[in-house]
C-alpha cells in the first residue's frame, strides 16, 4: 500500500490507517526503589527471611524492581499489627471519623494520580491511557464513594445495625493493581475492619505506592498492610486463624483452593473468579456503536479483564457486515508501547501469561477454528506483546468458546432467535457479564431477564461505577463489590 507522509509526520496509507509520531508519556515523576519492603504496622519493614523476587516492565521485559518475598512469619506479623489497630482504636472510631481518612486518601490518589497511573503502566503494561483515564479515577471515585458509607451503615439494613468483622485478608490479581486493591480496601475500612493486602506478584509496586499514600493520609498504624510475595503468601494469609474475613480476586483454580481451605473455619470469604462473558447483537442494534464496544470490550487492556467480552454472539442477518466492520476496525489497533498515549493495546502482563495465550490460540487453531488477525504495522521485539484476534463460527463445545484465554482473543458465533442467543450465552462454566445489544427496550429486559449473569450492560460494555455491584454466579465466584453490597461481606448484622 502507498505511503503519504505528511509535515505532521502521520503516515497515512490508502486504508486510511493512520500511523502517528510516538508520543511517550513522561516517566521522570515516578520513582522506583531498587528493593522494596513491606508496609505493616505503619512502618516500612524488611522481610524475616530476606527473600526478594523481580518485578518486570513487560512493555521491555527488563528489571524494574526488586519485591519482597513475605513469609508467614511477615503474614503473621502483618495480621498481629491489624489486630492490635482493629482493638486498639480502629474499632471504635466513629463512621465520621473513618470517612475522614478514607476521604483524604481519595483526594492524595487524585493529587497524585499521574504518578500512580505511570507508575501502573510501567509494571503491568496496560495503555496509559487506560490507567490515566480509567484505573485511577476509579481508584479515587471508590474511595470517595466509600467514604460516603462510613458513618451511615445504619442505614444499610432497614432499622438494624451492624458490627464491623476485625481483619480481613486480601489478595489481588495484576489485572488492575489498583483498582482491585481500592474495591478491597475501601469497603473494609469504611465498614471499620483492619485490612492485610497482598498484591500479585508481577505487580506489587503500585500497592506499595498506594501504602506510601495511606502513610500521607495519617491513617493509624497497622489498620492498612501490605506485603507482597506469591501464591505461599496468599495461602499463608488465607490460612492465618485470627483472620475473619477473605476477599479474593483472581483464577478460579485458586479460588476453589481458598474455598476449600477456608470452609472448615468461621472466615467469610468473597470470591471475584474468571469469565466467558458474550455480548448479544440484534439485528436492529447500532452497529458501529456495537463494533467499538466489542473491540474495547476484548482488546483494550490486551484482554486481561475479568469481565472482558470474550464471546460475540451476532445475529445471523447481520454476522457477515459486523465481522467485516470488525476486521476493518481491528486493522486501526495501535498495538505497541504502553507509555504511548496512542496506543490501544500494550505489553501481556508476564511471559508466562504470553505463554498461556499463545498457547491457547495455537490449539484453537489446531482444532480448526476459523481464525483472523489484522496485518498490523508493526509489534515491538522486545517485551510481551501479541496481536489481536478473533475464531469466527466457532462451536459452543469449542475448548476457546469455553475457556478463559484473558487476552485478546475472541470468539465468535451466530444465532437465529433470542432464545438461541440467550441458550449459547448461558452455555458456559461462568456467569459474571453480559452485553446486549438492541435499539428495542422490551428486547433488552426479555433477555437481561434470562441471562445468568451477574452484571448485564445494555448498548454499553465495561461501564464502571462505584455505586453499582459487581460479581458473578457460577465458577465468576461469590458475593459482590461495589456499591451498598460491597459493604455487606464486610460486616455482620447486630
Ligand atoms: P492467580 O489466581 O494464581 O493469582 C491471583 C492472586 O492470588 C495473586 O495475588 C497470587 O499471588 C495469589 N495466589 C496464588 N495462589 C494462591 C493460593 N494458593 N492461596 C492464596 N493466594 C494465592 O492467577 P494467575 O496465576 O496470576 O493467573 C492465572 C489465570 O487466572 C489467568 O490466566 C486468568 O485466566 C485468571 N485470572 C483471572 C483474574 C480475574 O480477574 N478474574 C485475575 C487474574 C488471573
Ligand atoms: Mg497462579
Amino acid at each position: 500500500m502507498a505511503q503519504i507522509k505528511n509535515t505532521n509526520n502521520v503516515k497515512i496509507n490508502s486504508d486510511f490507517k493512520f500511523e502517528y509520531a510516538p508520543a511517550p508519556e513522561a516517566t521522570d515523576m515516578v520513582k522506583i526503589k531498587k528493593q522494596n519492603k513491606l508496609f505493616i504496622n505503619g512502618k516500612w519493614v524488611s522481610g524475616k527471611n530476606n527473600q526478594f523476587f523481580d518485578s518486570i516492565n513487560p512493555a521491555t521485559g527488563e528489571k524494574l524492581a526488586e519485591i519482597t518475598e513475605a513469609s508467614p512469619d511477615d503474614v503473621d506479623r502483618a495480621v498481629k499489627a491489624a489486630r492490635k489497630a482493629y482493638t486498639g482504636q480502629w474499632s471504635q472510631f466513629s463512621g465520621k471519623e473513618r470517612s475522614r481518612y478514607l476521604f483524604r486518601i481519595a483526594r492524595i490518589i487524585q493529587e497524585r494520580s499521574r504518578e500512580l497511573a505511570v507508575l501502573e503502566t510501567m509494571d503491568n503494561g496496560k495503555p496509559i491511557k487506560e490507567s490515566r483515564d480509567f484505573d485511577v479515577p476509579l481508584v479515587a471515585a471508590h474511595f470517595f464513594y466509600y467514604a460516603g458509607w462510613a458513618d451511615k451503615l445504619d442505614y444499610l439494613f432497614n432499622g438494624k445495625s451492624v458490627r464491623s468483622l476485625g481483619v480481613a485478608g486480601q489478595i489481588i490479581p495484576w489485572n488492575f493493581p489498583l483498582l482491585m486493591a481500592s474495591w478491597k480496601i475501601a469497603p473494609a475500612l469504611a465498614a471499620g475492619n483492619c485490612v492485610v493486602l497482598k498484591p500479585a506478584e508481577t505487580t506489587s509496586l503500585s500497592a506499595l505506592l498506594l501504602a506510601e499514600i495511606i502513610e500521607e493520609s495519617g491513617l493509624p498504624p497497622g489498620v492498612v498492610n501490605i506485603i507482597t510475595g506469591a501464591g505461599a503468601t496468599g495461602a499463608a494469609l488465607v490460612n492465618h486463624p485470627d483472620v475473619n474475613k477473605i476477599a479474593f480476586t483472581g483464577s478460579t483454580e485458586v479460588g476453589k483452593i481458598i474455598a476449600r481451605s477456608t470452609v472448615a473455619s468461621q472466615k467469610k470469604l468473597t470470591l471475584e473468579l474468571g469469565g466467558k462473558s458474550a455480548h448479544i447483537v440484534y439485528e436492529d442494534a447500532a452497529i458501529e456503536q456495537a463494533v467499538e464496544a466489542v473491540v474495547n470490550g476484548i482488546y483494550f487492556n490486551q484482554g486481561h479483564v475479568c469481565c472482558a467480552g470474550s464471546r460475540l454472539l451476532v445475529e445471523e442477518s447481520i454476522a457477515k457486515v459486523f465481522v467485516h466492520k470488525l476486521k476493518r476496525r481491528m486493522r486501526s489497533l495501535r498495538v505497541g508501547d504502553p507509555m504511548d498515549k496512542n496506543t490501544d493495546i500494550g505489553a501481556i502482563n508476564s511471559k508466562n501469561e504470553l505463554d498461556k495465550i499463545k498457547k491457547l490460540i495455537a490449539q484453537a487453531q489446531i482444532e480448526g477454528n476459523e481464525y483472523f488477525e489484522p496485518e498490523l504495522t508493526s509489534i515491538p521485539e522486545k517485551g510481551y506483546y501479541i496481536k489481536p484476534c478473533f475464531f469466527n463460527n466457532v462451536a459452543s463445545s469449542a475448548n476457546i468458546c469455553r475457556r478463559e484465554v484473558f487476552g485478546p482473543v475472541l470468539a465468535i458465533q451466530t444465532f437465529r432467535t433470542p432464545a438461541e442467543a440467550i441458550s449459547k450465552a448461558n452455555d458456559t462454566p461462568y456467569g459474571l457479564a453480559a452485553g446486549i445489544w438492541s435499539e428495542k427496550g422490551a428486547k433488552i429486559h426479555k433477555t437481561a431477564q434470562a441471562l445468568k449473569a451477574g452484571v448485564i450492560w445494555a448498548n454499553t460494555y465495561n461501564k464502571f461505577d462505584p455505586a453499582s455491584p459487581f460479581g458473578g454466579y457460577n465458577e465468576s465466584g461469590w458475593g459482590r463489590e461495589g456499591g451498598r453490597h460491597g459493604l455487606l461481606p464486610y460486616v455482620e448484622v447486630k
